[in-house]
């Protein structure tokens, strides 16, 4: 493992993503608070993953942090359902919070970049929120595509370049700090998150994922964005809370889309196509051609 991936898993074996919501009564209390938190700040997670499409398929989640998302793919009946993530911490929440239901996965600790299964295993690979914090996320992508079976679907959310999160953590980290010099990107490395985390334009999104066919980008506000909820926990002060206070947040959900944060791509895994006749095979065979059979970026 890399340097820089051991720190991202030490980041993330302190506190799981959303542990800050899973507080009060029992276990199942907190998985329970967790999950009412996360799906009424984040309610495009539902149309976007469309877990009811999982029924009878083989299903996998990269990343399953404490591993709400990952019920919601148990509940709609998949043929087969595999986890994973970096941590223990995020695999113990994930297989506390399956028994919890009777419901079962295969949920592992590994790597992203070096998936454990065999190509062609998937026809749903969903990752909400991972790819962005390992440091070869281009690897990680090829490793998507390599596990989808030809025809599956790869639902991923990555980090969105530019958006407003980036430009107020710019201003508070560059040039509050009198770094004006310092790029935004190097913000998002040092103070989004894990260290190194990564954020992408629609191009830069189109480009990793350009093995698929059909790439579907769309840009989505996130809560830090808006400054709801607990986003910008990590980062406290006068001039934040203000900003929580006074933030035009009709404006921002009016004019502001094109500054999300999250980036949710849907691309499908080529099927193989006859796109054209090579002359140069005569005799009367075809020629199957494996492009993409089309892309398209919306934002
Ligand atoms: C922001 S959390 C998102 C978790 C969950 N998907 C959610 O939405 O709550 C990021 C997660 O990605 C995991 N992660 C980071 N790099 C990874 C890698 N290379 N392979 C697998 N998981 C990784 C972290 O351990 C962490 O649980």
């Amino acid at each position: 493992m890399t340097e820089l991936k051991d720190t991202v898993r030490s980041f993330w074996e302190q506190t799981s993503c959303g542990e800050i919501y899973a507080a009060g009564g029992d276990a199942q209390q907190c998985f329970e608070a967790q999950a009412r938190a996360r799906y009424a700040m984040e309610p495009f997670i539902f149309p976007f993953a469309q877990f009811p499409q999982g029924l009878n398929k083989d299903v996998l989640e990269i990343g399953v942090g404490m591993g709400a998302d990952h019920v919601e793919w148990a509940r709609c009946g998949p043929r087969s359902l595999a986890g994973i993530d970096l941590t223990d911490r995020a695999v113990k929440f994930t297989q506390a919070r399956l028994s919890q239901f009777g419901l079962h996965s295969d949920v592992r600790v590994a790597d992203a970049e070096h998936l454990p299964f065999p190509s062609s295993s998937f026809d749903i690979v969903y990752s909400w929120g991972v790819l962005h914090h390992t440091p070869d996320t281009s690897r990680a992508i090829n490793e998507v595509w390599r596990v989808l079976r030809p025809g599956g679907s790869a639902r991923v959310m990555i980090y969105h370049h530019p958006s407003l999160v980036g430009y107020m953590l710019w201003v508070r980290y560059a040039l509050g700090a009198g770094r004006p010099s310092t790029s935004i990107r190097e913000v998002y490395s040092h103070h989004l998150e894990s260290p190194g985390t990564q954020a992408f334009s629609v191009l830069d999104a189109l480009r990793l994922f350009g093995r698929f066919s059909k790439i579907t980008a769309s840009i989505q506000l996130s809560n830090g964005d808006l400054l709801e909820g607990e986003a910008g926990q990590r980062h406290k002060g006068h001039v934040l809370s203000a900003a929580r206070l006074i933030r035009p947040r009709w404006l921002i959900r009016r004019a502001g889309r094109r500054l999300g944060l999250f980036l949710l791509i849907d691309a499908v895994k080529w099927h193989a196509v006859v796109h054209s006749w090579r002359p140069a095979m005569r005799g009367g065979s075809a020629c199957l051609d494996r492009f993409p059979v089309g892309i398209s970026g919306t934002a």
